[in-house]
């Protein structure tokens, strides 16, 4: 039986968009390496999802006044399509907000938890007095010490960096409501590590074959020993603790959640179940996840090492029954134009905003050969450019056409017979028979920069034996070595295109429409020479048009401008939904309605629960305006809404459309009409 794989790519939060840094980090890499062994027939599955829980999430949804859920659900959508378009061609990519993956995780908590694997702790924690909660450190703030930014959170300082502790911020107050926080007691469940270190280090010491990035970072762990792991929380978004298992404990498991990090993980398995019952065969999973010889291997960027390589291997470990990761090729970080990426000051590029501007397989190929394998990598404009137009089109594209274009002039459009080889031809042959194997080690090491350098090596010698060959005099002096030359530069362009496909998948399956070959070819058949004489060949097209200037020039001018900008306040959506189309905006049923009833919302200081008019159509609205209206001030007033946004459930009530409301820093105050007009009417 074939040895299985199971590749994962670290799950992204849902609270943002992709960007460069994610793709180069735990993304790209991952597909290159799936595709490569689909190629070679290898039995393996790839599963992503989002990672939908944690308290940057939550703060999001509280600053958009929305649900986590509508948080989750927006970028849900929108990663799970880029990463469509950009071709990763994941097995399933499922979601942490699902039933199965609620069930599991809080299944995984009970076995431990019953293997009597976790110790009880009771601590004080920062609380909010005012909204009744504990506060996550993200949920704190405060004067940063540092710079004095008034804005740093709990846990960092997004202005200079610096990372803190609660207790460190002058004034802290609580992110929600601006109370003092206070030490209050709270009880959560630990995972004492230390007590699997040697296990722990016994197993990576079977490893020495990982990279030494990564177990760099993993013996520094192991030097200072590690330490018990909280892995529940306070909060009221989360997989739930299980009533029995905190019945069994004596805790009121009330409010309390899974660590995010806990539950995160333990996507991977919930998602790999989903994609089981999708075909149709509920126990599939299993024989990836508990199979002993199963070739696991996570990718992710190096800020996630610690709970791949140490504490999700405990929980595995602990929980029995589970493979433990064959490899964790961790990535260095990718920055941008020589800075560090920065998503709050719009420092980054958007994989949302690339697509719609550039081609997929440019940035597939710029990023690989510049992946931050063993160390930091820096993407530039300019080089990717200059990869585009000076490689993929200059070498790649331009053999591939002028092969084509001879062979259509010369050859009626068939692969020529080939005759006697001399030592270049053989030189060529020798080449193709040779790249799938050296390729493909490169790839299964990990090595995707070498990949990539050696398959672009490949396409230029193949160029430069075009013109060392001059078939354009051959043609006349002597057609048979005319023929010899043109029939092995379509099998070159053959194998060339097999072993491209991981890295440019889109641009290949143009070349194997031209060349009349299975959308489905063997990597290691990309060693032979298997186009017939004879065989006919579609007209050729332009693979790769060259990048102009002015559209690489705007990109480093927009990553200037953010770069200089000091505030935090240019969200990478507001810049990315600037410029809307007519179209769009037309899509939003904007209409008067009239307040008919308003009541405040227990235990919130924000919400109002509005009944509103719609013409004949009556609806419930939940509104985070209880700081700037009474009640009752409201009724009878003209309002605008948003009349088709999807219903929401906020604080448990249905919400079914969004008022509009005019607002900064200190104001709020509802829009209007300026002369009466009956309710319903459409604003455009
Ligand atoms: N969401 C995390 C991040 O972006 C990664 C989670 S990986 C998982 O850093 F294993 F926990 F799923
Ligand atoms: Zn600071």
């Amino acid at each position: 039986m074939p040895e299985k794989i199971l590749v994962t790519s670290a799950l992204p939060y849902a609270n943002g968009p992709i960007h460069l840094g994610h793709l180069a980090g735990a993304y790209l890499p991952a597909d290159i390496f799936v595709r490569y062994h689909r190629l070679k027939g290898s039995d393996i599955i790839y599963i992503c999802g989002s990672d939908e829980h944690g308290v940057p999430i939550m703060l999001k949804a509280r600053t958009e006044n929305v649900s986590p859920q509508q948080i989750v659900d927006r970028y849900h959508e929108m990663n799970k399509k880029s990463f469509e378009e950009f071709g990763m061609s994941f097995d399933y990519y499922g979601r942490t907000s699902s039933t199965v993956h609620h069930e599991v995780s809080s299944d995984f908590f009970r076995t431990l938890a019953e293997k009597g694997e976790f110790i009880l702790k009771t601590e004080e924690q920062l609380y909010d007095p005012k909204a009744k909660i504990f506060l996550a450190d993200r949920f704190i703030k405060g004067t940063c010490p540092a710079c004095s930014n008034p804005d740093a959170y709990g846990d960092q300082c997004e202005k200079c960096g610096t990372s803190l502790s609660p207790k460190e911020l002058i004034n802290p107050r609580s992110a929600i409501t601006d109370a003092e926080p206070v030490a209050k007691e709270t009880t959560h469940w630990y995972l004492p590590l230390a007590k699997y270190q040697k296990q722990l280090e016994k197993w990576i010491d079977a490893h020495p074959e990982w990279k030494s990035n990564v177990l760099g970072q993993i013996q520094s762990w192991f030097k200072s020993g590690l330490n018990d792991r909280a892995v529940t929380r306070d909060l009221p978004w989360g997989v739930s603790i299980p009533e029995d298992v905190a019945k069994k404990y004596n805790v009121d498991a009330e409010g309390k959640v899974l660590y995010v990090w806990f539950d995160a993980p333990i996507g991977y398995i919930s998602a790999t179940k989903e994609w089981a019952q999708a075909k149709g065969n509920e126990n599939l999973w299993k024989e990836y996840w508990q199979n002993k010889d199963t070739r696991l291997v996570h990718f992710i960027g190096k800020d996630n090492i610690v709970f791949h390589c140490i504490i999700f291997p405990a929980m595995l470990m602990v929980h029995g029954n589970f493979v433990l990761p064959q490899n964790v090729p961790a990535n260095e970080f990718l920055n941008l134009e020589g800075n560090k990426l920065s998503t709050s000051r719009n420092y980054a590029v958007w994989l949302n905003d690339y697509l719609q501007k550039f081609e997929v397989d440019s940035l597939r190929y710029a990023l690989a050969c510049n992946l931050p394998e063993t160390k930091d990598a820096d993407f530039s404009w300019k080089e990717f450019q200059a990869r585009h137009n000076n490689e993929l089109a200059d070498i790649l594209g331009n053999f591939i056409n002028r092969t084509l274009i001879f062979a259509h002039k010369y050859f009626k459009g068939k692969v020529p017979e080939a005759g006697q080889t001399d030592n270049l031809d053989k030189e060529l042959i020798d080449k193709i028979i040779h790249a799938p194997a050296a390729l493909g080690k490169l790839i299964d090491n990990y090595q995707n920069r070498f990949y990539v350098r050696d398959l672009m090596e490949l396409a230029r010698f193949a160029n430069k034996y075009f013109n060392d060959k001059e078939p354009w005099k051959t043609r006349n002096s002597d057609p048979q070595v005319c023929a010899t030359t043109i029939h092995l530069c379509l099998q070159m362009i053959r194998s060339l295109s097999i072993l491209a496909e991981p890295v440019i998948p889109n641009s290949v399956r143009k070349i194997w429409k031209i060349l009349n070959i299975s959308d489905n070819p063997n990597w290691n058949e990309a060693g032979q020479l298997k186009l017939q004489a004879g065989q006919q060949i579609n007209q050729p097209e332009i693979l790769f048009t060259k990048i102009e200037d002015e559209a690489i020039e705007t990109e480093i001018e927009r990553l200037k401008k953010a770069q200089t900008s000091s505030t935090s306040s240019q969200t990478p959506e507001a810049e990315l939904e600037s410029l809307i189309t007519f179209e769009t905006f037309k899509k939003l049923d904007l209409r008067v309605a009239k307040v008919i009833e308003a009541e405040a919302i227990k235990k919130s200081d924000k919400l109002l629960k509005l009944q509103i008019e719609i013409g004949h159509i009556k609806r419930q609205i939940i509104a985070g305006i209880a700081q700037h209206y009474q009640p009752e001030d409201l009724i009878g007033k003209k309002i605008i809404v948003v009349a088709n946004l999807q219903p929401a459930v906020i604080r448990g009530n249905q919400s079914e459309g969004m008022l509009l409301a005019a607002s900064n820093e200190n104001q709020l105050t509802l829009l209007t009409v300026l002369e009466d007009i009956p309710t319903g009417s459409k604003i455009s």
